[in-house]
């Protein structure tokens, strides 16, 4: 059975109530319901990880070489702008993914502009919200 994860970094734990006018109303539990029900409807097992720590955030990706996946979504939210390490945790377990961010991270502090992820991923979705993960995921079925 194909097998896709979901990757959320620090801060999407609190979706629904941190600053929903960048981020909107939908909880990541939400989010989560609706891949789920796509991936079981497609026959395609399903998980999603969130962590607050960039070590379990790379423990998870290596745990990949055990209980590989076809398929990642990941939305590295902060660490986007700062994590080298996960990137190469990425780079070296090879699974191919697609980088989603709730807010338009272009329109946002330049800070934001650049992406550790972004030049090794199939392709990111920005600023669509909640809906950039049911796209992820629709791309992501019809890959794998
Ligand atoms: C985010 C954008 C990041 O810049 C920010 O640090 C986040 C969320 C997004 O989904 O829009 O935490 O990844």
């Amino acid at each position: 059975m194909s097998r896709i994860l979901v990757l959320q970094g620090p801060n999407l734990n609190l979706l629904g109530k941190r600053e929903p006018e960048k981020y909107g109303t939908t909880t990541l539990a939400d989010i989560h319901a609706v891949l789920a029900a796509k991936a079981t409807t497609a026959g395609v097992e399903f998980e999603a990880f969130q962590s607050n720590a960039e070590a379990e955030l790379v423990g998870k990706v290596q745990s990949l070489f055990d209980r590989p996946a076809d398929f990642l979504i990941l939305n590295p939210a902060a660490f986007t702008h700062t994590s080298v390490a996960l990137r190469d945790a990425i780079s070296a377990v090879r699974v191919p993914f697609i980088e989603v961010h709730l807010s338009n991270v272009f329109a946002r502090e330049a800070f934001r502009h650049h992406s550790y992820f972004t030049d090794i991923a199939l392709g990111m979705i920005c600023g669509l919200g909640a809906k950039g993960y049911e796209l992820a995921m629709d791309y992501a079925l019809a890959r794998i």
